[in-house]
Parts: C-alpha cells; sequence; structure tokens
C-alpha cells in the first residue's frame, strides 16, 4: 500500500466514468483516506462512489464527499478547513476537476472563455492557494494537477483554444509552484492525458473523428481513466519523492517530444 493512512482530496470526482472518480478508487485501494470533491457532489454521489469502490476493492474504504464549486476561492477555502477539522491535515490534493468546450477560435464568444479560465485556471489557482497555506505550516505536502495534451500540441482533439490555453496556464502555474514551495518540502507536478474514455467525450468528439485519434495513437487505443490515475498515484506517492516541476504525459504515444 503507497498510501496508507494519508488524506487525499480529489477533485473532479463525482462520475463514475472520469479521471477523478479512478483516481479516488486506486488512491482507497492503497490505503488512502479519500476526500472526494466535486461542484455536483451530494450525498447520494458520495454513497455511490463508497459503494463502487468498496465493490471493487473488496475493503470498507474511508472515504467522504464535499461539494466545491473551484471557481469560488472561498468555496475552496471551506473545503481546507472542513477536511482539516475532520482529519487534522492533509497530505495530498488532486486537481482533476475542468470544463471543455468544443469550439473553432472566431466562434468562441467572451462568456465561453470566461466560463473556462474561471474554472480550469483560475479554479486550479485557488485550490493550489488554499492548500498550499497547509501545505506550508506542515511543510510537506504534493499537488497534482491534470491538464491536457491539448496544453502542449496547440489544441486540436478536444476542447477549444480556451481550453488549450486553460490547461497551458495550468502547466505554467503548476511549475511555478514547484520552483516557489520546493525549498519548503512541497512537490507539484501535472499529468497530461491525450484523449481519455470519459463523460468529458460525450458530445465532444464524433465517432468519426474518435476513429481518426485512434489511428494515429502508437498504442492504438484510447486511455482509460484508470491509466491516469496510476500517473497520479505515482506523482503523490513516496516513490516520486524526488520528482518536482514535471509533466508526466499519459497520451499511449501519441505525443512524443
Ligand atoms: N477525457 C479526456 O479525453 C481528457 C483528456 C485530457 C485531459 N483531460 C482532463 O482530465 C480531467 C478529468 O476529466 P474527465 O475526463 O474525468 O471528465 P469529467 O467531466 O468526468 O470530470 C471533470 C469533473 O470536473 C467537475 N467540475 C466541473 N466544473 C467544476 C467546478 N467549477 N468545481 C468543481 N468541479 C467541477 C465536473 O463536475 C466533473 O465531475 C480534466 O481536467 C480534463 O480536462 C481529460
Amino acid at each position: 500500500m503507497l498510501l496508507k493512512g494519508k488524506v487525499c482530496i480529489i477533485v473532479g470526482a463525482a462520475s463514475l466514468r472520469g479521471i477523478g472518480y479512478a483516481t479516488a478508487e486506486l488512491f482507497a485501494e492503497h490505503g488512502a483516506k479519500v476526500v472526494a470533491v466535486d461542484v455536483t457532489m451530494n450525498d447520494q454521489m458520495v454513497s455511490e462512489i463508497k459503494t463502487s469502490i468498496d465493490k471493487k476493492t473488496n475493503l470498507d474504504a474511508d472515504i467522504i464527499g464535499l461539494r466545491c464549486d473551484i471557481s469560488k476561492a472561498e468555496d475552496c477555502d471551506r473545503v481546507i478547513s472542513e477536511v482539516i477539522t475532520r482529519y487534522g491535515t492533509i497530505d495530498c490534493l488532486v486537481n482533476s476537476a475542468a470544463v471543455v468546450k468544443s469550439q473553432s477560435l472566431m466562434e468562441i464568444e467572451q462568456n465561453d472563455f470566461d466560463v473556462i479560465m474561471n474554472v480550469n485556471l483560475k479554479g486550479a489557482f485557488n485550490l493550489c492557494r488554499s492548500v498550499l497555506k497547509v501545505f506550508s505550516e506542515r511543510k510537506n505536502g504534493v499537488i497534482v494537477n491534470v491538464a491536457s495534451v491539448a496544453a502542449q500540441r496547440g489544441g486540436g482533439l478536444v476542447g477549444g483554444a480556451h481550453y488549450a490555453a486553460s490547461k497551458g496556464g495550468v502547466l505554467s502555474l503548476t511549475r511555478s509552484i514547484a520552483r516557489e514551495f520546493g525549498p519548503l518540502g512541497i512537490r507539484a507536478n501535472v499529468v497530461c492525458p491525450s484523449m481519455t474514455e470519459t463523460g468529458m467525450l460525450d458530445g465532444n468528439v464524433s465517432d468519426e473523428k474518435f476513429k481518426e485519434i485512434i489511428d494515429a495513437i502508437p498504442l492504438k487505443r484510447a486511455g482509460k481513466a484508470r491509466d491516469i490515475a496510476g500517473a497520479c498515484l505515482f506523482l503523490v506517492s513516496d516513490l516520486s519523492a524526488y520528482v518536482t516541476g514535471a509533466t508526466v504525459d499519459v497520451n499511449g504515444g501519441s505525443h512524443i517530444h
């Protein structure tokens, strides 16, 4: 078990098909106390998540759910203080929350741009800032932000230029955190998935486009949520104790650079 007793906050964890949920499941398997956070989280979802994890892992997983809109700084502060009240500490944050819209540049209205930036980039900033207050006091802690290959290759798969730019911002933000907070013993890294079979693809990729993308991937398949979860597990565990400011590509070889 790589995370025995560790308090892990996973944000963007409401969908049983999503990367956040897969990460929660894998972390629970490794003994973590999981805090599943999402803007849509409610009691029924938490219960579904726990039932699903317990069934797959044969464990009585230690898991709670909290609602949070990460675009609001006060919501992020509230979640962090609720976790501290309950567990007394926080060991890691995985931020997998985001919104996507597939639009060409000229179709992007001001409001589309603001929504994507407010959740994907400002939300990542808000969450990191809230948790870094705790990590700085502890002089310990790990952050993993989930960005996207869209940030590295200039979009063109799922999501428009606003999505790609927001994820590029997440890359730079995370690297800056790694540099500024490294001396305090805090690590921060990014995972860049490519097309992954989750609800995020619904309505954003046609069957034809999906096949075309798969054809160009050396490993000849789309990513699975658990593939991304595995990289997150590595990055929050002590296996990566000397890794910070890194970008881990989980893309089947589709973007080798
Ligand atoms: N699926 C893909 O092909 C793919 C590819 C590259 C990167 N990613 C990234 O992976 C991450 C996980 O995406 P996913 O594929 O699991 O999709 P998903 O839609 O299942 O997960 C995103 C979650 O973020 C939550 N969310 C949205 N706005 C929020 C807010 N304001 N506050 C809190 N939570 C909010 C949603 O409710 C949802 O549960 C995202 O950051 C996404 O950009 C996904």
